[in-house]
């Protein structure tokens, strides 16, 4: 016989075999348990989350000669003829392929005839904002007036295409991505029912790349399949195209050691495997996060969510490095997360990163708060690692409007924050003097600080960190009688400087 997709094997069939979706089928079991059934509804939420699946049950439950406590009984003639669809009371439609009114006027022109079989003629109709403006008209007309024994189910992934006339009419159900749990436990009972040997880690692995569709979990399993019914970690990341547990703790092990070679040739070997680099910074901010909680006094497998022999992996690991690098880390990577969400080369984002960690230099420091007063600590010791910084001078920062114009071409409201403010190079630190509200924003938003970031390392090629002005506006204030020079080049620029002479 046939493999038969599982997905397609494990569609519930009963409202107690929908996983998740509590609020949905509660109410939808209640209303049938009363008797009171409405007239059109609208089920919305992400793709593979049970819309369709729900519809059917529906379906056969309004209809079902047994029905108990607003389950269908799945035996009777009606239930099973909407099941092999003899029954032509229940009319599904897919408005993708659909849309045009004909094809509205096509189904539309049966509503008032009595169903044959069942009690509610069901028309269920998919991806409902598919259909045209002038199939919608012609469906809100008989949504307008729906004879008494018609039921309309529309399902849909993109609420906001579907017209408020429509919307208005409909009662309204949404479908939630499901959490990794309820996926997980779903993929567990599916292996039981196979005879496969899915690992309770592997299972959350899947759980985890299916962001919430039962579907997509399902479709996974069923590649790694390809691979023999033994499924661990491993396979899934084979299969999925992720790294695995032992090049991400390599790869961190190099980046702990600063040796860039060896990171290097690693990150080559998840690409060569096509592994998802967006993914990768994901796994790695992971990662790093373990090995912060690892390192806390009661830490525990449970903490961190992991099997016990990863714990035992990560704790290890976690005694090798300390908390400055690990938080170095994070924010590196959440920077490189960052960019690759907003379209940046996913690539060249990732290697900034290492190259940044792998640098006992140049040390990150995340945007700093203007009112603390001095900086916060950065491992490396100034004096051993660039002993003339310490004379380092604050100086203009040149490409400042530059950075701004960039800023300007991926987020307007911060680039209007920015406009009009001034910035000064210090100990390679970006300094920036704007608004209070300015400040404020960059402190509390990672996002918009990264922008910024971005914004210099493309004005200047150059990677730097920000901070506020506050941090270094003493250093404006006492001008040593020597800097002259230094105070009429920054009033050249435009900067405002007071000396009293
Ligand atoms: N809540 C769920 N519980 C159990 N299985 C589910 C659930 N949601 C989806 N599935 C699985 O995914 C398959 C597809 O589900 P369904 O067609 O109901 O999703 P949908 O929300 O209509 O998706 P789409 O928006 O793509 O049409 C089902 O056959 C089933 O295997
Ligand atoms: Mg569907
Ligand atoms: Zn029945």
């Amino acid at each position: 016989m046939a493999h038969m997709a599982l997905y397609r094997k494990y569609r519930p069939k009963t409202f107690s075999e929908v996983v998740g979706q509590k609020v949905v089928v509660e109410s939808l079991k209640n209303q049938i348990a009363a008797g009171k059934i409405g007239h059109a509804f609208l089920f919305t939420g992400t793709r593979g989350t049970g819309k369709t699946s729900c519809a059917k049950i529906f379906a056969k439950a309004i209809n079902c000669q047994h029905n108990h406590n607003g389950e269908p009984c799945l035996q009777c003639d009606v239930c099973k003829g909407i099941e092999n669809e003899s029954v032509y009371d229940v009319t599904e439609m897919d408005a993708a392929s659909n849309n045009s009114v004909e094809d509205i006027r096509d189904i539309l022109s049966e509503v008032m005839y009595l169903p044959v079989m069942a009690k509610y003629k069901v028309y269920i109709i998919d991806e409902v904002h598919m259909l045209s403006t002038a199939a919608f008209n012609a469906l809100l007309k008989t949504l307008e007036e729906p004879p008494a024994h018609v039921v309309f189910i529309l399902a849909t992934t993109e609420l906001h295409k579907v017209p408020a006339t429509i919307l208005s009419r409909c009662q309204r159900y949404d479908f939630n991505k499901l959490s990794i749990e309820e996926i997980g436990e779903a993929l567990m009972y599916i292996a039981d029912c196979e005879d496969i040997e899915l690992s309770q880690s592997a299972a959350r692995t899947i759980a985890s790349l299916a962001d919430g569709a039962m579907r997509d979990a399902a479709s996974i399993l069923d590649t790694c399949l390809s691979r023999g019914n033994v499924i661990n970690d491993d396979i899934v990341a084979d299969v999925a195209g992720i790294s695995k547990q032992e090049e991400i703790l390599n790869l961190a092990d190099c980046m702990i050691k600063k040796d860039l070679p060896s990171a290097l040739q690693e990150i080559l070997l998840l690409e060569q495997r096509s592994v998802d680099i967006k993914r990768l910074c994901e796994e790695l901010i992971t990662h790093f996060r373990n090995l912060l909680l690892a390192n806390l006094p009661k830490s525990t497998y449970q903490l961190l969510n992991v099997s016990p022999e990863k714990f035992e992996k990560i704790k290890i690991q976690a005694e090798t490095t300390n908390h400055v690098f690990i938080q170095t880390a994070l924010s590196a990577f959440t920077t490189a997360f960052e960019s690759i969400s907003k379209g940046q080369n996913a690539k060249i984002s990732l290697d900034i990163a290492i190259y940044t960690l792998c640098n006992t230099q140049v040390v990150p420091v995340s945007v700093v708060p203007a009112s603390q007063e001095q900086r916060p600590a950065a491992p490396a010791p100034k004096q051993q690692a660039a002993p003339q910084s310490q004379q380092e001078k604050i100086i203009p920062f040149a490409q400042w409007l530059n950075t701004i114009d960039i800023v300007g071409t991926v987020d307007k409201p911060l680039y209007s924050l920015l406009k009009g403010s001034k910035a000064y190079l210090y100990n390679n630190i970006v300094y920036i003097d704007g608004h209070e509200a300015l400040n404020n924003y960059l402190r509390g938003n990672r996002e918009a600080a990264s922008i910024v970031k971005q914004a210099i390392q493309q004005a200047c090629g150059k990677m730097h960190n920000i901070g506020g002005y506050k941090n270094i506006a003493d250093k404006f204030e006492q001008p040593k009688s020597d800097g002259l020079e230094d105070i009429l080049s920054l009033r050249n620029s435009g900067v405002e400087v007071n000396i009293n002479d």
